[in-house]
C-alpha cells in the first residue's frame, strides 16, 4: 500500500454482485437446471429409533417416470461425518431420528418422485430412544450408536457411548479460587434448537460425464471441502469430482456439510441421468444442520468490589443422532464462558451428546450465542445482586490489552471498554429503567477470525479490467466485494474494474471457504499478496524499458508509473501478453497460529484465537403488561471491525445478525415432542419479519489488527451473539423477570409474572 489516501478500500460502494440479485436475474444453484434432468426425492424415516423390518419398492417402482430408486443396498456402506464419520448416505438396518434418510427416488418429475416415495413400503420394529442429553448421560440409557467404539473419528475429543466428544479448558486453583470469594453463585441456563433460515433452500444438480467424472452444481459454503466429502461417499479420487457454485442464497453455517449432494450425485450415476434434488421446508426443519440446543451451568465466585475470582462452567450440548461438528462447537463453547472476562481461576468443560433428534450443526458464531446468554445473564444476575450498576461490573473485569486468553494465548487489540462505553451511552444507560414495564440491558462479547487458507487468481487484461478467481462463495455478506475493493485499491483501479468469477473446484484456487467471518479478511490478505506479485512483474517489465529501477515502479490512476514515465495498466497487460503469456498471480494467505499453554486445555480442537473483535449490544425495550409482548424501542451495536472495508455491508451483516439473534432470544425454535418435530413449516416456525425488526444503530470502531487486511477484523458472525443476554436483561430491568430458558416468549413472561403474583 503506498501513501496516498485510500479511494477504494473504506468506502460505502456498490457490492460488484448487486445488480443480478436486487433485479432477481442472478442464477443461484436453485435455478440452476441441466437439460434432461431428473428430479430427486427422499424417503424420510416416520420413526426416532427403529430397527427398519420391510421395505418393498415394487409399487413405486412400477411408476410410470420412477427411473431409479436408491436404498442402502445399493451404494457402499461408507460412514461420513465431520467430528465423527457415524452417518451413512441412506440408514440401512436402523433408523436415528425421525426424518433421517431411507430411499431417493429420481423420476421424470417432481410429482412423479413424491408419488414414488409415498409408495414405497416400510415397516418398523421400535427401539428405545432417548431425546434428553441429561438422559442420555445416565446410565443404562439407551445407545444411539452402538457401534461407536468403532467409527472413524478425529483423535482430538474424548468420546464414549452417547458422549460424542468431550472438552475442557482450566487454570489456577478452583477450590482455593472459590474459598477466597465474597460471594459464589450458581445459575442454570437453556437454549434452542434454531434453523439457520437461509432463503433458498439447499439444492443439489449432479451430472456424470463420459469418463467417469461427476459435476455437482450446489449452494455450498465450502466447495472444496464438499468435493473431498463427496468423494468419500462417492468412494472416487477426489480429482474426479468437480464442484461449481452458481450462487448460494445465504447459509450461516448451514451450508457447510452435505445437505443433498450426495443423494442427488448417487441418482444421476445410477440414473445415468442428470439429477436435481433441492429440500422442502419440512425437511429443512427435521433434517438440516440448526444450531445446537444447549444446558450450560455456571458457578461463579466474586470478590466483594465486584471481581471475578473463580468461575467452574458446564456446557452439555446435543448433537441430535450424528456428532457432526457438535464436538468441535461445545468446545468453542469454553472460550465464550471464559472471556471477555479476566478470571483468575476457572474450570471449563464440554459435552456434545447424542439424542434421537434431527442432526445439527455449526451456526454463525457456532457456540456464541448459548454460551453469552449464560454469561451475560449470570454477570446482570450477580452485578444487580452485589449493588453494582452491569456496565461498571463489565468495566471492571473485561480483558485489557496483552491479557492472556483462556488458553494461555495473548489477546491482542483489546477494544471491549471502549464498546461497553460506546454502546452504553448511545442507550442512554444512565437512565435503565425509564418507566413501568420499559427496561435496557446490554451484554458484551468477544469472538475470533477464523484461519484457514486462502489463494487467488488475480489476472490484468488488456483492456485494463482485472479477473479475480478465488475459491471462497460469495454468500450474500459483501465480502467478496471487500475483497475486491482491497485489491482495487492496491492496483490503482476502480472497484468497477474487478470481475469476480463463480467458484469452480476444476479451475479456482484454493480457499477454507466461506465461513468463519474469514472471507473478506482471508481474500483480501490474498489480494494483497497477488497485488505485491503483480507490481513485482510489472516492475521487471518496464523498468528496462524506461531505465528505472524497478522499485521505482508504482501502479495509480489504472497506470503504470515511475518518474515521469506512464504507461496505462491496460497498455502495459497487452505489452505483457505480447511478450510474456500476459499478467496473472497466484496471492496466497494464511493466518499466523498462535501460542498457547498446552497445560491449559484437553482435547480442545482449537485452543487459541485468532484476530479477535469485541463488541456490545444495547437494547432497550418495552413488555406489555398483559400479554408479556416485547417491543423493541432501540437497538445499538459498537462493535469493532478493525477496519471498515466497506461500511454500508457491514452495517447489513450487524442488521442481518441482530435479526438472527432477536429470533433466537425472543421466538425461534424447532419444538420437539420427543422425537416429533411439531412446527416443521415457516408459519410455525416463527422467525422475525421486518414487521418485529427495530432499526439497528451502528457504531463501527475501527481498532486495527495486526494480521487483517489494513487492520480489518472478522465481521459476519459477531452480530448474532449479543440479543439473547442483551435482550433478557432489558426484559430483567422492564419487568423484574428472569427468564434462564430461551426463546423467551409472551408467554414465559406472562407466566412467570403470574407466579411472582404479579
Ligand atoms: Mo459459519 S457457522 O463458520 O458458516
Amino acid at each position: 500500500m503506498s501513501t496516498h489516501e485510500r479511494r477504494v478500500a473504506g468506502k460505502r460502494l456498490k457490492r460488484i454482485d448487486g445488480i443480478g440479485k436486487v433485479t432477481g436475474k442472478h442464477v443461484y444453484a436453485s435455478d440452476f437446471a441441466l437439460p434432461g434432468m431428473l428430479f430427486g426425492k427422499i424417503l424420510r424415516s416416520s420413526e426416532a429409533h427403529a430397527r427398519i423390518v420391510r421395505l418393498d419398492l415394487t409399487k413405486a417402482l412400477a411408476l410410470p417416470g420412477v427411473r431409479t430408486i436408491l436404498t442402502a443396498k445399493d451404494i457402499p456402506q461408507i460412514l461420513f461425518g465431520t467430528a465423527i464419520k457415524d452417518r451413512p448416505v441412506f440408514a440401512s438396518d436402523v433408523v436415528r431420528f425421525r426424518g433421517e434418510a431411507i430411499a431417493a427416488v429420481a423420476a421424470t418429475s417432481l410429482e412423479i418422485a413424491e408419488a414414488a416415495v409415498r409408495a414405497i413400503e416400510i415397516a418398523y420394529e421400535p427401539l428405545p430412544a432417548v431425546f434428553d442429553m441429561e438422559d442420555a448421560l445416565k446410565p443404562g440409557a439407551p445407545q444411539v450408536h452402538a457401534g461407536w467404539s468403532d467409527y472413524q473419528a478425529l483423535p482430538v475429543f474424548d468420546r464414549e457411548g452417547n458422549i460424542s466428544g468431550r472438552s475442557s479448558i482450566a487454570v489456577g486453583d478452583l477450590e482455593a479460587g472459590f474459598a477466597a470469594c465474597h460471594r459464589v453463585y450458581e445459575h442454570r441456563f437453556t437454549t434452542q434448537h434454531v434453523h439457520p433460515g437461509y432463503t433458498e433452500p439447499r439444492t443439489a444438480i449432479a451430472s456424470w460425464d463420459g469418463n467417469g467424472d461427476v459435476s455437482v452444481w450446489c449452494n455450498t459454503q465450502l466447495p472444496f471441502d464438499m468435493k473431498n466429502m463427496l468423494a468419500e461417499v462417492l468412494d472416487l479420487p477426489a480429482s474426479k469430482v468437480r464442484v461449481v457454485v452458481p450462487g448460494i442464497g445465504g447459509g450461516f453455517g448451514g451450508k457447510l456439510r452435505v445437505g443433498v449432494e450426495h443423494f442427488a450425485a448417487w441418482l444421476a450415476r445410477k440414473s445415468k441421468r442428470p439429477v436435481k434434488v433441492t429440500t422442502t421446508s419440512e425437511e429443512e426443519l427435521t433434517d438440516a444442520y440448526p444450531r445446537q440446543p444447549t444446558v450450560i451451568t455456571l458457578k461463579t465466585g466474586v470478590s466483594k468490589d465486584g471481581l471475578l475470582i473463580a468461575r467452574e462452567g458446564k456446557v452439555l450440548l446435543d448433537c441430535g443422532a450424528y456428532a457432526n461438528s457438535g464436538p468441535g462447537t461445545a468446545a468453542l463453547a469454553l472460550q465464550m464462558l471464559a472471556g471477555p472476562y479476566r478470571t483468575p481461576h476457572f474450570s471449563y468443560e464440554s459435552v456434545a451428546v447424542y439424542t434421537n433428534k434431527g442432526s445439527t450443526g455449526s451456526f454463525r458464531a457456532p457456540a456464541g450465542p448459548m454460551g453469552n446468554f449464560a454469561v451475560e445473564s449470570q454477570i446482570d444476575l450477580i452485578a444487580d445482586d452485589l449493588g453494582i450498576d452491569p456496565l461498571e461490573f463489565r468495566l471492571r473485569n473485561v480483558y485489557r490489552e496483552g491479557d492472556a486468553g483462556p488458553a494461555g494465548d495473548t489477546v491482542t487489540s483489546v477494544s471491549i471498554e471502549e464498546s461497553l462505553r460506546r454502546a452504553a451511552d448511545a442507550i442512554g444507560w444512565k437512565d435503565r429503567k425509564p418507566g413501568p414495564g420499559r427496561g435496557k440491558g446490554l451484554a458484551c462479547s468477544w469472538w475470533l477470525t477464523t484461519g484457514g487458507s486462502s489463494g487467488v487468481y488475480v489476472k490484468i487484461n488488456p483492456d485494463g479490467t482485472v479477473t479475480l478467481v478465488s475459491g471462497a462463495v460469495e454468500i450474500g455478506t459483501g465480502a467478496m466485494t471487500g475483497a475486491a475493493q482491497i485489491l482495487a485499491e492496491e492496483l490503482g483501479v476502480d472497484l468497477s474494474d474487478i470481475n469476480a468469477t463463480d467458484v469452480d473446484t476444476h479451475l479456482s484456487p484454493y480457499d477454507y471457504g466461506a465461513q468463519g467471518s474469514r472471507t473478506a479478511f482471508s481474500v483480501g490478505n490474498a489480494c494483497i499478496a497477488a497485488a505485491k506479485d503483480l507490481r513485482r512483474q510489472i516492475g521487471e517489465l518496464v523498468a528496462p524499458l524506461w531505465n528505472v529501477a524497478p522499485e521505482s515502479v508504482r501502479l495509480e490512476g489504472k497506470g503504470v508509473v515511475s518518474g515521469n514515465n506512464r504507461l496505462s495498466l491496460a497498455e502495459v497487460a497487452g505489452l505483457s501478453q505480447r511478450t510474456g503469456g500476459g499478467l496473472i498471480s497466484h496471492g496466497t494467505f494464511i493466518h499466523p497460529m498462535p501460542t498457547f499453554d498446552p497445560t491449559r486445555v484437553k482435547n480442545h480442537p482449537s485452543p487459541a484465537w485468532t484476530s479477535h473483535s469485541f463488541h456490545t449490544h444495547a437494547v432497550d425495550l418495552s413488555v406489555d403488561e398483559v400479554t408479556g409482548e416485547v417491543t423493541i424501542n432501540r437497538y445499538v451495536v459498537a462493535q469493532d471491525v478493525g477496519f471498515a472495508i466497506n461500511p454500508t455491508y457491514i452495517e447489513g451483516q450487524i442488521e442481518g445478525g441482530v435479526a438472527q439473534g432477536i429470533g433466537q432470544a425472543l421466538s425461534e425454535e424447532i419444538v420437539y415432542d420427543g422425537g416429533r418435530v411439531l412446527n416443521a413449516n415457516l408459519t410455525d416456525y416463527k422467525m422475525p419479519t421486518m414487521m418485529d425488526m427495530p432499526r439497528v444503530e451502528c457504531i463501527l470502531i475501527e481498532k486495527p489488527s495486526v494480521n487483517g487486511p489494513y487492520g480489518a477484523k472478522g465481521v459476519g458472525e459477531p452480530p448474532c451473539i449479543q440479543p439473547p443476554a442483551a435482550i433478557a436483561n432489558a426484559i430483567a430491568a422492564a419487568t423484574g423477570v428472569r427468564i434462564q430458558a430461551l426463546p423467551i416468549t409472551a408467554e414465559k413472561i406472562a407466566l412467570a409474572r403470574l407466579k411472582d403474583g404479579d
